[in-house]
């Protein structure tokens, strides 16, 4: 029998499901939630609401999409944290009820233990896609987290370094709300990055020892640069815009291939992976493949569409998890802060 695991991604603002069997993801369907835009950030409260509207209709579209019917689903695996609060209780709940109904376990997977297996995500078209070999090293850069992982095993993770201020994400989107692009700022940062020139202003870049990152210090010195050059110009950020977002882009990516570079050397590792929404920035992509091609490191980039939140990173690690039988009970409680 085919071991057939749904997944449930709702800890931000996107209600995702996906279906994978035997490790294979054969469906993979998300609802997004337009009604954050007008106000520039997740509004928490209203992203409970809209998971509620859409999680079953979108349970029942991934469902439909992959041919399975509900009675031959195993386990049900859900985003138990970190995440909010509200949008993980949609999520657990759903997955609780349907796990009762149909007399099956279920499984509460961490978010970013998700994002770092979101490199073995294989499709049923692609069952031949190489997957990264053990060990390897996860560079994690998402919205709310930026870490360097080392991956020994499936579960056997090891966190050398992560941010003691904000996220590269948060870094991204912080300074794109700066240049009134938006959130999230990240894509339309990278895309205007494409037209701009990255040497054409420097910002500071932190001072930290070890592999740990910070990136308050660079937001900072972006917000006083704009905030100077505004007084002399107030079209300054019009004129500038794409040479803004490419030197911005620049001074991120920085940061991160050092780090990445340094704790490469130090782990001795040849394996290489990169997860999280950071993760699908088409400028980081290219640099890391440049720095891997010249030190000779096996680089895995996983599909952009699976670097940002979804359910198929939750429905394979479920997958695995299913396998060492790493079931939860009925009061297992949603976790805000859950850490690796
Ligand atoms: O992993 P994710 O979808 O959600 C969290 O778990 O946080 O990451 C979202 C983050 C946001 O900060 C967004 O701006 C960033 O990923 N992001 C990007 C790009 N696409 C998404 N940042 C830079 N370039 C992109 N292309
Ligand atoms: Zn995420």
């Amino acid at each position: 029998m085919a071991k057939i695991i749904m997944g449930i991604e709702s800890s931000c603002d996107d209600t995702s499901v996906a279906i994978v069997s035997d490790g294979i993801l054969l469906s993979n369907k998300t609802g997004t939630q337009d009604v954050h835009f007008k106000y520039g950030g997740v509004v928490p409260e209203l992203a409970s609401r809209a998971h509620q509207q859409n999680i079953i209709p979108v349970a029942q579209e991934a469902l439909k999409d992959s041919g399975v019917p509900l009675s031959d689903i195993s386990a049900i695996a859900f985003t138990q944290g970190p995440g909010l609060l509200g949008s993980l209780l949609v999520g657990s709940s759903f997955a609780k009820g349907l796990g009762l109904s149909l007399g099956i376990p279920i499984i509460g997977v961490n978010h970013m233990q998700g994002h770092i297996l979101s490199s073995f995500i294989v499709e049923k078209a692609n069952p031949e896609k190489l997957v990264p070999e053990f060990p390897f090293l996860s560079l994690v850069v998402s919205g709310g987290h930026t870490m360097l992982v080392v991956v020994k095993d499936y579960f056997d993770l090891e966190v050398i370094g992560s941010t003691i201020d904000d996220a590269a994400g948060e870094a991204f989107d912080k300074c794109a709300k700066i240049l009134n692009l938006g959130y999230p700022g990240g894509p339309v940062v990278d895309e205007r990055a494409k037209r701009g020139d990255p040497t054409k202003f420097r910002f500071s870049k932190p001072r930290i020892p070890g592999h740990n990152f910070s990136f308050s210090g660079l937001k900072t010195s972006f917000l006083y640069t704009i905030r100077d050059a505004l007084k002399e110009d107030s079209q300054f950020i019009e004129k500038n815009i794409d040479n803004l977002c490419a030197s911005l882009q620049k001074t991120i990516i920085d940061i991160l291939i050092k780090k990445t570079e340094n704790a490469m050397n130090e782990t001795r590792c040849k394996n290489l992976a990169i997860a999280g929404g950071v993760a699908a920035n088409s400028g980081l992509r290219e640099r890391l493949t440049d720095v891997s091609g010249k030190f000779g490191w096996n680089l895995h980039l996983p599909e952009k569409k699976y670097t940002t939140d979804n359910a198929a990173m939750i429905a394979v690690t479920g997958y695995y998890m299913y396998l060492k039988n790493m079931f939860s009970t009925l009061d297992a409680i949603p976790n805000a802060r859950m850490s690796l």
